[in-house]
């Protein structure tokens, strides 16, 4: 056998051997087909698996489970197996674990579940304000009496708002959803609504019930038909019409003459945000039955009553400019400037009552509760929002994408809601913010029996009890962080600069921004609107104009990113203990993405020991993605201080060929089904993490790199 073979085949087996110090047990291995198995699970009810991170919207959210598993590794010494430790009560009270980029929180909340204490900083005012909320313990039965107490002040006033009339018993009943179309006017006078098929409603399973929601466009009647029907004759005028067939297409509206126009062209010119038709409602019966309405003056009279008493009253609503950027401009050609112009008056006045009730709240922790539910409120009440469809949880909210995208037909939510709706104030008190905080009192991990060891309780709702109640001090100060023994440090600021002692930390657990793929402080800008006039007394970081920051780590420039991103990672290096681990999940479909990753990595002293491909998210769900194909796989990247003893150059691009074909192989063993984009993700973190314990620089690492993009 030739050296170099003995020395590649060395090199794959024993890469940790670079860092001297005793190897922790993520370098040697992971769990990646149980961790895989239960991320999955947890991906999708992840608001119902893990509530104390969903108790407010945040952006390119990790997976609990997969955040448990890496911090166990990270704290546990080589001998250590991770999956036999995942379901075990742990009490690691004497280690301090980091997340320079906080985000929702889900490293902190998993290392305080682990008996850990967690440090968390996030640049973003909004995240920060949310992860101190949802870590903050409070009393359940006063949290239930305040919102019992605002729910007797306000919600009568604002229901008052979400009333119709029953056409069959004159009674009057409460509305679920306003359905609202957009209109344009074309350079002729024509005023045309922005319907791309007069089928406004219909099952999430239209095969299976094919009864839709037809409005006629000529009288405006409410229609029932097949979801599908191409000819339909309106029950009320007889005008016959195709139902699929609005006269939008794509970015294009036809007039009654049959000339296109661009939508946005023609909203630029109008210098006015699109107004809005309110065609059809839904609302809820006595019996308990949903039906659709066509809007009466009695409707049209709410909405009336709505301005003038907006006008009349002086509600904390926003009035904050919105600022140019990559997503806000997608708003701001439709002539949105403001933040206040994402809402109708009805919305305005509403919110604007509630959000004046809970300032009158006494208790601090308690009030600082129901501004975080009320902003996420917000997310499901506003003119951004559309309809989902029957059988599914009817409200498409504002962020189900990562950007601003003004909808053509407008869904708009009663923001104190019935106990049949969705997204509204009082369905999320006790969906979200009650659930997570039972979580913080008693949490549970997801288990799947078939893959729980014989000794592992699981309860009927497939939960396993591995944690203690979780009662942090939350913090914003060292001093009172290092000397209390259960504590949560959460901070605000630049992750570059933390406020803590050389060689505090046990572990760094995070998950990185990406390039510019989600422009955080553009969409969270959106609840800064509201939350800033009313926190920025007691927490300074509201009292900026923006949530923006210069020293976000963002830059579509591969160079800058990785150069923002070493600033943050280099002060994780003086933080971290000698032989303390740096890790976080990753993944990209272009040789540009690893490479900048691995240069912000070195950049900062660190040296990759391991890397090991994980279960990342629901296909398409992840904004990371920049491919068409989908991507399933991260690949937990492991790092270490380097300490500049490397392995021996040895053929490192066919080291890497035999990891990354055995790695695949398991996995395709396990029952995950891989795409050319996954076993890329899995090449490229087996090409940084073996080029790294062989010391190569950037200029080599390119040409590995790129050598394994062009062979795809
Ligand atoms: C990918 S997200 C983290 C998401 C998180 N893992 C979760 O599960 O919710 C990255 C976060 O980094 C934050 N960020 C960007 N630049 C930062 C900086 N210089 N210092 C601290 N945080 C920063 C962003 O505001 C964003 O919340």
């Amino acid at each position: 056998m030739s050296a170099t073979l003995t020395n590649t085949k060395a090199l794959v087996k024993q890469q940790h051997r670079t860092t001297l110090q005793s190897p922790r047990a993520l370098e040697l291995g992971f769990p990646i087909k149980e961790i895989s198995q239960l991320a999955e699970q947890e991906s999708w009810r992840k608001e119902v698996h893990r509530p104390i991170y969903h108790i407010h919207k945040w952006w390119a959210q990790r997976l609990g489970t997969v955040f448990r598993a890496m911090i166990l590794g990270a704290l546990a010494d080589g001998n250590t197996n991770i999956w036999e430790e995942f379901y075990k009560q742990h009490n690691l009270n004497d280690k301090v674990v980091l997340d320079p980029f906080m985000g929702s929180g889900t490293t902190l909340g998993e290392a305080a579940k682990l008996g850990a204490k967690p440090i968390g900083i996030d640049i973003n005012p909004v995240s920060t304000f949310i992860v101190t909320q949802s870590l903050t313990r409070v009393d359940i039965d006063k949290l239930e009496q305040v919102f019992t107490e605002i729910e007797i002040d306000v919600k009568e006033q604002i229901g008052h708002f979400y009333k119709t009339v029953d056409p069959d018993t004159r009674e009057s009943i409460p509305v679920l959803y306003y359905f609202w179309v957009k209109e344009i006017t074309t350079p002729g006078g024509e005023v045309i609504p922005l319907f791309g098929s007069y089928v406004f409603s219909k099952d999430a399973y239209p095969k299976k019930k094919p009864i839709a929601k037809i409005v006629c466009p000529s009288c405006g009647s409410i229609n029932s038909g097949r979801y599908d029907a191409t000819d339909l004759a309106c029950e009320s005028c007889r005008h016959q019409f195709n139902p699929q067939a609005g006269p939008v297409e794509g970015q294009y509206v036809t007039d009654k003459s049959g000339n296109k126009h661009k939508i946005k062209d023609l909203v630029t010119e109008s210098k006015q945000s699109p107004k809005h038709r309110l065609y059809a409602l839904m609302a809820l019966k006595s019996d308990g039955t949903k039906v659709y309405l066509r809007p009466t003056t009695y409707d049209f009279s709410l909405l009336n009553e709505a301005r003038e008493q907006l006008q009349k009253e002086s509600l904390p609503i926003p009035n904050m400019e919105i600022r140019p950027g990559h997503n806000t401009n997608q708003a701001r050609g439709y002539n949105y400037l403001n933040w206040r112009d994402f809402f109708n008056d009805r919305q305005l006045l509403c919110l604007g009552l509630l959000l004046q009730r809970i300032l009158q709240i006494q208790d601090k922790p308690i009030r600082n509760q129901f501004f975080c539910l009320f902003s996420s409120t917000l997310e499901f009440n506003n003119l951004f929002c559309s309809f989902k469809g029957e059988g599914t949880g009817a409200v498409r909210p504002l962020f189900s994408n990562h950007i601003l995208k003004p909808e053509r037909t407008v869904l708009e939510n009663s923001v104190w809601g019935t106990e049949k709706s969705s997204g509204t104030f009082s369905t999320l008190f006790r969906s979200r913010l009650l659930k997570a905080k039972q979580y913080l009192d008693s949490p549970f991990e997801v288990g799947i029996p078939s893959i729980l060891s014989n000794d592992t309780k699981i309860n009927g709702n497939g939960k396993v009890t591995s944690s203690a109640l979780l009662n942090l001090a939350v913090t914003e100060k060292w001093e009172e962080f290092s000397v209390t023994a259960k504590a949560a440090l959460v901070l605000n600021g630049d992750g570059a600069k933390l406020p803590i002692p050389d060689k505090s930390v046990d572990a760094v657990i995070t998950d990185p921004p990406y390039f510019d793929f989600v422009h955080y402080s553009e969409l969270s800008d959106f609840f800064f609107s509201w939350l800033s006039p009313v926190l920025k007394q007691e927490y300074s970081y509201f009292a900026a104009a923006d949530s923006s920051h210069t020293n976000e780590v963002q830059s579509r420039d591969p160079e800058r990113f990785a150069e923002k991103l070493a600033r943050v990672f280099r002060e994780c290096n003086r933080v971290l203990i000698d032989d303390g681990i740096l890790s976080f999940s990753f993944h990209h479909s272009r040789a540009e993405g690893w490479l900048s990753i691995y240069e912000a990595i070195t950049k900062a002293g660190f040296q990759i020991v391991a890397a090991h491909p994980i279960y990342s998210e629901m296909k398409g769900a992840n904004p990371k993605s920049s491919t068409k194909e989908p991507i399933t796989l991260d690949a937990i990247l492991v790092c270490k201080k380097s300490v500049g003893i490397y392995e021996q150059a040895v053929d490192i691009a066919e080291a890497v060929k035999i990891k990354t074909e055995g790695i695949c192989r398991e996995l395709k063993a396990s029952g995950l089904s891989l795409s050319q984009a996954d076993t890329y993700v899995v090449g490229m973190s087996q090409a940084i993490s073996l080029g790294s314990s062989c010391g190569y620089t950037t200029a080599k690492m390119s040409l590995l790199l790129n050598q394994f993009t062009l062979d795809r």
